[in-house]
């Protein structure tokens, strides 16, 4: 296929799905040719809109090309502008710092850092093939920063984060924003932050996504464990008490009770809406992922990708899950909630319990929260939220201003 013909279709297809919104970002898209930062990729698959894995480590993808619809709805959160300067963690292939260094023009400048210098080495050539030179490209962890090229208007992470680094405030100008992948207990949430005068970082746009983790000094811990030889693996955030992936195999193996739940739940509703909502409000939250076609839960786990997965609540005693109360459909499907061990069916009455204020408060998705990020040490007035995540490095103070516009029968 012509790459020129399917670069204007992919970008065709993203503003008409509202993913790329302004002029700057289309014109960037338009003027980069994605194919030239994934050599060796047929045209088609460069254009299509998924993400492309680009380098592995022990079976885990470690870089990738992002998925264009992901990359678009972070380049409108980011707002660059002509003779901004920015920093990017996480330069991958270069495709984004390319994108980037095409909206802030001559008189700004980009900054791309990636721990990989192989990567490094890469992504320059594939600046040089798409004649792009003003992207300052330096092997370096992210998780410092890069204090040379600060003070940045903009700072933004295209890898996920557990915390918020105080070298990335302190490299932020006056009213400067930091656009992160950030993990909020288990879902990970692309959040706009803008330093205030005051220190806080405040954030009114919020988005669901899903990037590689930092390798490095910032190192996430890998949540994942998995349960006895159920095939099953069990998340919990980052900031939860160690899991007992044993005891919870062995609660798993005890089923109890199976309550059909009022309304529908779509996969989006799993993992954006309610599986978010329960996150904030519920602290015995976790996720049960499929790491094996043959599970202790085989036909009602939610799809997800190429595995299926759902939120649950346990304790140390009982495990309570939302599942698919039929064959999974394209949009919202019933659901039920599924007890096992004798804890269970409390869990059920608390999974239940949650579920309807989710749907009182109108279904509420990630786009819907407030964030507000209060560095550790920062002399600000004593700040609260219904919700507070305690970090290393910050508070995370997460509330819903009002009633979700996504508000739709239940
Ligand atoms: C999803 S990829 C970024 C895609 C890239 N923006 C593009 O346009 O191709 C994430 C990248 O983050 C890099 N990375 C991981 N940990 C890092 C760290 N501590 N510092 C800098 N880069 C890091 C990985 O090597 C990987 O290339």
């Amino acid at each position: 296929m012509d790459a020129e013909r399917a670069r204007s279709r992919m970008v065709d297809a993203l503003r008409e799905a509202g993913r790329i919104r302004s002029a700057a970002v289309e014109e960037a898209f338009r003027g980069v040719p994605r194919h030239l930062f994934l050599p060796g990729l047929a045209v088609a698959d460069a254009y299509a809109d998924e993400a492309v894995a680009v380098q592995f480590t022990e079976g885990v993808a470690t870089s990738s090309a992002s998925q264009p619809s992901m990359m678009a709805i972070m380049l409108e959160q980011l707002g660059l502008r002509p003779g901004h300067r920015v920093l990017e963690i996480g330069a991958g292939t270069g495709y984004n710092a390319a994108l980037m260094s095409r909206i802030v023009g001559p008189t700004g400048a980009v900054t791309a850092v990636d721990i990989d210098e192989e990567l490094v080495d890469r992504a320059a050539v594939h600046l040089a093939s798409a004649r792009v030179y003003g992207v300052d490209l330096v092997a370096a962890d992210g998780a410092n920063g890069y204090p040379p090229g600060g003070p940045y208007d903009r700072i933004v992470l295209t890898v996920g984060s557990d915390d918020v680094q105080p070298a990335w405030v302190a490299q932020l100008a006056p009213g400067g924003r930091l656009l992160l992948p950030l993990a909020v207990r288990g879902s990970q949430l692309s959040v706009a932050l803008d330093l205030g005068p005051d220190g806080v970082l405040r954030c009114d746009s919020v988005r669901s996504c899903a990037f590689i983790r930092l390798r490095g000094a910032a190192a996430s811990a890998d949540a994942s464990r998995v349960v006895g030889d159920l095939g099953i693996a069990l998340q919990t955030p980052d900031d939860a008490p160690e899991p007992d992936p044993g005891g919870v195999a062995r609660v798993l193996a005890d089923p109890r009770e199976r309550r059909p739940a009022p309304g529908r739940l779509s996969v989006v509703d799993i993992w954006d809406g309610f599986g978010l909502w329960l996150a904030l409000t519920e602290p015995g939250v976790c996720r049960l992922i499929e790491v094996e076609p043959e599970t202790q839960l085989p036909d009602d786990l939610f799809p997800l990708g190429s595995e299926g997965g759902t939120v649950a609540l346990t304790s140390g005693d009982g495990v309570a899950a939302v599942v698919l109360d039929g064959p999974p459909e394209p949009g919202p499907g019933p659901v039920a909630v599924r007890e096992f061990g004798p804890e269970g069916a409390a869990l059920g009455d608390r999974l239940l319990a949650a579920l309807d204020s989710w749907v009182a408060a109108g279904r509420a998705g990630a786009a819907d929260w407030r964030l507000t990020v209060v560095p550790t040490g920062t002399d600000a007035p004593v700040l609260t939220a219904p919700q507070v995540i305690v970090k290393r490095h910050c508070r995370v103070l997460a509330e819903l201003p009002r009633p979700s516009s996504s508000a739709m029968d239940p």
